[in-house]
């Protein structure tokens, strides 16, 4: 085959003629790997983007023959000091988290800037930022960064010091030139590659899998089906009801079903031969129906007895007396809409067995790695100790990452092999496989009295948990428990049920259910406030919890609530100004949970050890996803030993039972922060030798089940954080103008990259709002938003500018007063978003998305 020859990085190269497009050749034969593969080769999130004959293009969307003779350049290939500017710059602003996005971003804006120089407008790189995606940041710091480079301003690349303190995100400088390796980017001798046969059909009984020509196509090793798994076929977090290959006379639950594993030389001969796999079904109906398939008789998912996963429920008070004796009542039908995480590195996981045979040593961004342990081993049938899950920090997740995609059988393969098997999910597999955030119906009855004290509340809500069980059951907990937002209720009475359909599976995402409870409590109380004459703001503080205050399922709160006041007070003056203006404006105010509550036992462990070249090692095993777990760790050690932070080495350590169990909702934040402390703590007890593992722990096993029979006043959760968020839309455009995000965060543990996080969950909770959907289509259940671009997310120049108060309100016997900021960030968006409307229009709206962008107002 004749190679194609073009210079890379002013180097003369030839390569295959058969690579997909240009980032394939560059990824996987030149081992360039800065450009990194997001949604290949539909050319939609940016994460690829080179400079071709010195013009930003997405690599790709590259021909191989249309790269003959030009000159290619990456960021691998900029001067040292051009490379040094612009991660300096993306470090001091925080314009970055988990940096997959960032190094497109550089070499788009470097091509800007080289144009433009210093008359570079915000304004002008917001629209070209328009060809890329970044799902964790809301862009603000990203066009801090690139105005920095423009203008030639100077910034300040400074670490953090303790807790509190601004300064620069461990690891931020390589995760900006994209040297900091993720799963896709490791490399080993003799590494194979795996794809999927994923089913046709979200609900057909298999009957025949023919892996024949598959297995003769060129380059294939092996195909593997369920026939070939040596242990449980089934996996999952909670119930063990997903199977990780659906076998001949089985039946398929959902459309991102896996039928086989091939595995080839290459990637793409194992994508292509993957195709060959023909596969003969009974087509069956779906179940697409969330309230349908509560009564009917055929059972959605494959080894499950029922359509009812969970039922949530609680009551205090006799609610429709109170309702009947209310000076105002409203009633409404809130519904919001499965949407999905769209992290920007697809799952990828790498399995290498040991030189001996005995043990297989796994690569994996997942979220809960001793999850992922157990069930491989379960899978393979060997035990635990057999394998190894390293944590490699990934690209993004959400929530998203919490089942596994791809690890149980990338590991079969290379157990079976007994070779290196890595398997990358493309991006269509990766929207079909992983579960995505519920939506959910839910039917609200309120009522208040004369002066706009709430006097009931009656939620009943069904949620379509999708397929397998994932965590649904707990998201549908936690949207029950959350059901009455931060405010103070007499008597109250909620149910929600989770429901199994034949529709994606639906399981974590950031803010796990409350978000969608108080979407619909922020509309009942601005419908509220409006019947009885008062503004949102005032309806609002009449009813807002205090400590002593009795929280939705029977919590009495602690001083950590007083934090949901000060928000609300904080965005006062805002409010007034901006109503006094003319403006059109709408409030929500929320509150989330850290950590896991309801009952769990939580506990998580890390160790300082101090090393004779001088260094600190930091051990612990949460997931670094771009929220900055690990410069809490380092700040938190800092702090407690009075350290210089470049002493400071942070390593995720799996090989060790450290436990923690996922990386979700803030846990890693709030434990991590009290683990690492009590670590430093027995370091300093103990005279902080060298070569000694100095272990704390920070243990929360003390909250109640929801409902707990005899439990009168059940501690849910430990903390919570609270936010109040403001959003500003100009009447003669109908744009949305601003938003002002006020949040409690206990203790800013760092500062800068807690106004990130905010602003991130800021433009993550507008799409919510406004635009973001991932809808299936109601007779086959198969997703039908199948690119980036079609899941609504708002693009740079769509996003208001975001303004962030940082509220310190400490939460009592939290390590520093931390409440976390993850989870909270877009629980009072939609809400607000909703009153404002209804302030421009005069129109309610209980259904998201509400579809209109924010920068058009355009229905
Ligand atoms: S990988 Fe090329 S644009 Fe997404
Ligand atoms: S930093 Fe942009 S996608 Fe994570």
């Amino acid at each position: 085959m004749a190679g194609v020859d073009f210079t890379c990085n002013g180097t003369a190269v030839t390569v295959r003629a058969d690579h997909p497009h240009l980032l394939a050749a560059l990824r996987e034969e030149l081992d360039v790997t800065s450009p990194k593969d997001g949604c290949s080769p539909s050319g939609q999130c940016g994460c690829c983007t080179v400079l071709i004959d010195g013009k930003a293009v997405v690599s790709c969307q590259q021909s191989m023959a249309k790269v003959a003779g030009k000159a290619v350049v990456t960021l691998e290939g900029l001067p040292d000091d051009e490379r040094q500017r612009y991660a300096d710059a993306f470090a001091a602003c925080g314009g970055l988290q988990c940096g997959f996005c960032i190094p497109g971003i550089i070499v788009r804006a470097k091509a800007q800037v080289d144009k433009k120089g210093t008359d570079l407008t915000r304004e002008d790189m917001a629209r070209h930022l328009g060809a890329h995606l970044c799902r964790c940041t809301g862009y603000v710091k990203i066009l801090d960064a690139i105005e920095a480079v423009a203008t030639g301003k100077q910034v300040a690349v400074t670490a953090p010091g303790g807790v509190g303190s601004r300064g620069i995100k461990y690891e931020a400088v390589e995760l900006a030139l994209g040297d900091r390796g993720y799963v896709d980017d490791l490399r080993v001798p003799g590494m194979l590659h795996a794809a999927f046969r994923l089913t046709d059909h979200a609900r057909a009984t298999v009957n025949h899998i023919d892996v024949e020509t598959a297995r003769q196509a060129s380059g294939v090793v092996a195909v593997f089906t369920a026939a070939d798994v040596p242990g449980e076929l089934r996996v999952g977090l909670i119930h063990k009801d997903w199977p990780v290959l659906i076998p001949e006379g089985g039946r398929t639950s959902y459309a991102g079903d896996v039928l086989a594993v091939v595995v080839a030389e290459t990637r793409q001969q194992a994508r292509d031969a993957a195709e060959l796999v023909a596969v003969d079904y009974d087509v069956l109906r779906p179940l697409t129906d969330a309230r349908a398939a509560i009564d009917d008789p055929e059972i959605a998912v494959w080894g499950t007895d029922g359509n009812v996963l969970s039922v949530s429920e609680y009551q205090r008070g006799d609610v429709d007396a109170a309702l009947a004796a209310s000076a105002h009542t409203v009633h409404e039908v809130f519904r919001t809409q499965r949407i999905e995480h769209a992290f920007l590195e697809p799952e990828s996981t790498l399995a290498v067995p040991s030189d001996d045979g005995r043990h297989l040593h796994v690569y994996s961004g997942g979220q809960g790695v001793w999850d992922d342990r157990n069930d491989i081993a379960r899978v393979l049938d060997v035990p635990n100790d057999t394998v190894t899950v390293e944590l490699v920090s990934n690209g993004g997740a959400f929530g998203g990452k919490e089942d596994m995609a791809n690890q149980a059988q990338t590991a079969l393969a290379a157990w079976l092999l007994q070779r290196p098997v890595k398997c990358t999910l493309s991006r269509e597999e990766s929207l079909l496989i992983h579960p995505k955030r519920h939506p959910i119906e839910m039917e609200y009855w309120a009522g208040c009295d004369a002066d706009g004290k709430l006097t009931a509340l009656k939620v009943r809500a069904v949620g379509d948990s999708g397929s397998y069980a994932s965590v649904g059951m707990k998201v549908l907990e936690r949207m029950a428990g959350h059901a009455s937002g931060p405010y103070h209720l007499p008597t109250i009475d909620v149910r929600s049920v989770a429901v199994r359909t034949n529709n994606p599976a639906c399981g974590a995402f950031r803010s796990f259910g409350a978000n969608q409870a108080q979407f619909a409590m922020e509309g009942v109380i601005d419908r509220l406030a409006e019947a009885v004459g008062i503004s949102g703001w005032e309806m609002r503080a009449r009813n807002v919890i205090t400590p002593g205050a009795e929280w939705g399922p029977g919590q009495i709160m602690d001083d950590g609530c007083l934090g949901a006041a000060r928000c609300l007070e904080v965005v006062r003056p805002d409010y007034e100004a901006a109503r006094a203006a003319g403006k059109a404006v709408g409030l929500g105010l929320g509150l989330k949970n850290s950590g896991l509550g309801n009952g769990f036992k939580e506990i998580a462990r890390a160790v300082v050890r101090f090393e004779a070249d001088g260094a600190v090692e930091v051990r612990h095993c949460w997931t670094e996803m771009g929220q900055g777990v690990h410069t809490v760790a380092l700040q938190v050690a800092v702090e407690e030993l009075q350290l210089d932070p470049s002493r400071v080495r942070v390593i995720v350590d799996t090989t060790r039972e450290l436990g923690a169990g996922q990386t979700t909702g803030s846990r890693g934040t709030l434990m991590g922060a009290g683990a690492v402390k009590a670590a430093c703590e027995a370091a300093r007890a103990g005279g902080c030798e060298v070569g000694v593992d100095y272990e704390g722990e920070y243990r929360v096993d003390w909250t109640h089940h929801l409902g707990e029979p005899g439990v009168e006043h059940p501690t849910i959760h430990s903390t919570f954080g609270y936010a109040t968020q403001l959003v500003v839309v100009d009447r003669a455009t109908g744009k949305i103008e601003r938003v002002l995000a006020a949040h409690d965060v206990g203790r800013a543990v760092n500062p800068q990259l807690c106004e990130g996080q905010i602003e991130g969950s800021v433009h993550m909770g507008l799409g919510y709002a406004l635009t973001e959907d991932f809808p299936a289509d109601p007779v086959t259940a198969v997703p039908t938003n199948m690119t980036l671009r079609s899941l609504g997310i708002l693009r740079p120049k769509d996003v208001p500018p975001i303004d962030v108060i940082l509220v310190e309100s400490p939460q009592p016997d939290s390590p520093y007063g931390i409440k976390g900021v993850g989870e909270i960030g877009l629980v009072p968006t939609a809400g607000a978003v909703a009153a404002a409307l209804h302030d421009l229009d005069g129109e309610w709206r209980a259904t998201l998305p509400m579809r209109r962008t924010a920068a058009d107002g355009a229905e």
